[in-house]
């Protein structure tokens, strides 16, 4: 690897002008660069330079080549584009059957056939290989004395299309092994072509562009990609690659977690989540700290794969109709369900925004019972064509929002009508504003709209704004309807005995809201700013605003010229301020709000000397008492760390409140240092002036 990092510091000084005078030695040193950031990047996931670098040393190389055709090499990492095939893909027959794996769908399942393989080896535990269940679809890749021969799809599972041309295009998957010498001269390499969620999303986002059909998700992305005639288009499509398995007829390791590690000697990417389990209960954690990692990651995994690791026990075990029996796939619960649309509501928003949202009878997706699901606007309406009473898709992965993705028109019956806006307010009956060229409709009520003023008040309670813990969309609801609360100064007023008089609230409750609110008056300016929920005015505007103006006085007195001058603020922002301290109400919630108690104060940058945890980084996991996990952030970073969201060998600790998540796992693993509450809180005393 240093040699690659030198390599490439090389190549920044002699760019455009090779100091490495013999061209064929030029060529030969660009196509080992080239193949080794490829491999950093796609294998490592560890790119050691700009994509701008790889770039120039891909466009010299390809001059190189023009200018010297006596050079070439099929194998060259400008050669990975083909040309088209006219004739279709050809059948190629497997060596060895390219089976399914049998599924379980719960854990009862899971024990069944744990207990038959204990059974038929005769032995009280068996070591397993456990990886995730990649979402996307199985290719065979033939390596003879190490160059890529023959790429197949899976097929029938006896027969495939040969893809060779187009799985050439996919970087992850090596042309030539990085060590030959160690591999068998025959090789054969199973794995999953998939297309990374972020990718997926660009893909469709250009398809639609360029107005064509967008693929349904990430895998019919990755499927109709791979089987395109074209291997230009492969090649500008982001597929992916992942090996699980390989066949030789010797020289390979005898355990299923070795040959992974084979693999990747090999040059081939292998999951970073593939581990050894031993027993049912061990399979179980498996499965549920990766189905906990599922939507960090950016590709879709339907579940995971337990594997008997002994290859002789598996060989041992053999195969029932078309699965291995020493193998079993434990699926998440589908993410997609078919349900049928009741009706479509309209929900209101802070701002006034009406969102549709669609009344399902309920369906179990993605491990709950959904009922309501977003839609969006009425253009996604529209453009999905989804119409009350039909049968719909609903989508829900991980902790995201259920979505309608759309309509099965095939069970669609007769022509039932589209859906309108209604167009009154269903909450407060004011009149419902369109703007031209603006996707979302609002109603025109202001804060006399009840549900405008309950939405408001939870994203003034809300963490990134004044942080007030316990104070949710429940008691919001309650409260507002009951007239106790009608703006954020009204929270100040709440005492102990009025909250827990609210449903489902006990006098503990009550009494930590009441602490909560007390908390939350001595708040940094751009917090309060963002709390009041201006529109277009978020998180970094009004931290830039405070900055800025240092007192909320100042700001409010700023014309629309000053405002503008604020890094981020531009003529729209600028107006809804004017606009909202313009407004009498507005200034009077000001007032009362300072009239309870609440203060602000703005939050310098400290100078570095102050910022002693200059350059470390930390990871919160769990929850603590004394702090909220944002006040506990805020801290840290304004000792100068960073705080970010996943552990890595570079993470300076993991803070580990009560319940702490797989990062705290990750943590041990990887050696990284952790601290309880009290520890951080020493620390942040410590630090304190
Ligand atoms: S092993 C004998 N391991 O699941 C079957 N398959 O139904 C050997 N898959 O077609 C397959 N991730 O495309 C294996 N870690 C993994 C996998 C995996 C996804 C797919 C594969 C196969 C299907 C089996």
């Amino acid at each position: 690897m240093s040699q690659a990092d030198s390599g490439a510091g090389d190549d920044r000084l002699t760019d455009g002008c090779d100091l490495v005078g013999d061209p064929r030695q030029r060529v030969q040193q660009l196509r080992e660069r080239i193949r080794e950031h490829n491999y950093r990047y796609y294998v490592l996931d560890d790119p050691s330079v700009p994509d701008a670098e790889y770039d120039r040393l891909m466009r010299e190389l390809e001059r190189l080549e023009r200018e010297h055709p006596e050079l070439d090499d099929p194998d060259s990492p400008t050669r990975r584009v083909g040309s088209r095939l006219d004739s279709g893909f050809e059948t190629v027959t497997h060596d060895v059957p390219m089976l399914s794996l049998a599924n379980a769908f719960d854990e009862r399942e899971v024990i069944e056939f744990d207990a038959r393989i204990r059974n038929a080896l005769d032995r009280e535990t068996i070591a397993y290989a456990v990886e995730p269940k990649l979402d996307g679809l199985a290719i065979s890749l033939q390596y003879r004395d190490g160059r890529l021969v023959r790429a197949a799809t899976r097929g029938d599972g006896y027969r495939g299309e040969n893809v060779t041309a187009n799985a050439r295009t996919i970087r992850a998957i090596p042309l030539a092994l990085r060590r030959p010498e160690d591999a068998p001269a025959a090789l054969e390499v199973r794995g999953e072509v998939y297309m990374t969620r972020s990718g997926f999303k660009k893909l469709n986002q250009r398809l639609r562009d360029e107005d064509q059909k967008t693929f349904v998700n990430p895998r019919n992305a990755a499927a109709g990609s791979l089987r395109q005639l074209d291997p230009k288009i492969t090649a500008a499509r982001p597929l992916r690659f992942f090996a699980y398995s390989a066949i030789a007829e010797s020289g390979l390791a005898d355990t299923q977690a070795q040959i992974l590690k084979q693999l990747s000697r090999l040059g081939f990417p292998v999951s970073s989540l593939a581990r050894t389990a031993a027993g049912v209960d061990e399979l179980f954690a498996f499965y549920r700290d990766v189905a906990g990692l599922r939507d960090k990651l950016d590709y879709d995994i339907d579940g995971v794969v337990y594997k008997v690791d002994d290859i002789d026990q598996q060989r041992e075990l053999g195969f029932v109709s078309r699965s291995p029996r020493w193998a079993l796939a434990h699926k998440f619960p589908a993410d997609e369900e078919m349900t049928r649309l009741k009706g479509i509501d309209v929900q209101v928003g802070r701002t006034g925004k009406l969102t549709p949202v669609a009344r399902l009878e309920p369906v179990f997706v993605g491990g709950v019972t959904v009922t309501n699901a977003t839609l969006h606007n009425l253009d996604e309406i529209r453009r999905k064509d989804v119409r009350p009473g039909d049968m719909v898709i609903v989508r829900r992965a991980g902790d995201v929002i259920p979505e309608v993705v759309r309509p099965v028109l095939e069970m669609r019956s007769g022509n039932p009508p589209k859906w309108e806006l209604p167009d009154q307010c269903p909450a407060c009956g004011s009149h419902i504003e369109q703007v031209e060229g603006e996707a979302d409709a609002r109603c025109s009520g202001g804060l006399v709209c009840p549900a405008q003023r309950k939405r408001a008040l939870e994203h003034f309670a809300s963490r990134n704004a004044m942080d007030i813990d316990g104070l949710g969309s429940r008691i919001i609801d309650q409260l507002v309807d009951a007239e106790q609360v009608s703006d954020p100064a009204d929270l100040y007023r709440l005492d102990v005995e009025t909250l827990a008089s609210l449903e489902r609230m006990g006098q503990k409750s009550a009494t930590n809201l009441v602490r909560a609110l007390e908390n939350s008056k001595r708040v940094a300016l751009g917090r309060l700013l963002f709390a009041l929920g201006i529109r277009e005015v978020g998180t970094v505007s009004a931290a830039n605003l405070a900055q800025h103006f240092g007192s909320l006085q100042r700001l409010m007195d700023a014309d629309a010229e000053s405002l503008e001058q604020v890094e981020d603020v531009g003529p729209i922002m600028a107006a809804h301020i004017r606009e909202f301290f313009d407004e009498a109400k507005n200034r009077d919630v000001i007032r009362r709000l300072t009239d309870h108690g609440v203060t602000w104060f703005v939050d310098q940058p400290p100078a570095p000397e102050q910022q002693p945890l200059q350059g470390k980084s930390y990871v919160l996991t769990g929850s603590l008492e004394q702090l909220t996990r944002s006040q506990a952030k805020q801290r840290l970073e304004r000792l100068g760390a960073r705080v970010t969201g996943s552990v890595s060998k570079k993470t300076s600790a993991v803070v580990a409140g009560a319940e702490p998540g797989s990062k705290l796992d990750k943590a041990r693993e990887l050696d990284v240092p952790v601290l309880d509450e009290n520890e951080l809180m020493a620390l942040l005393e410590s630090m304190s002036d």
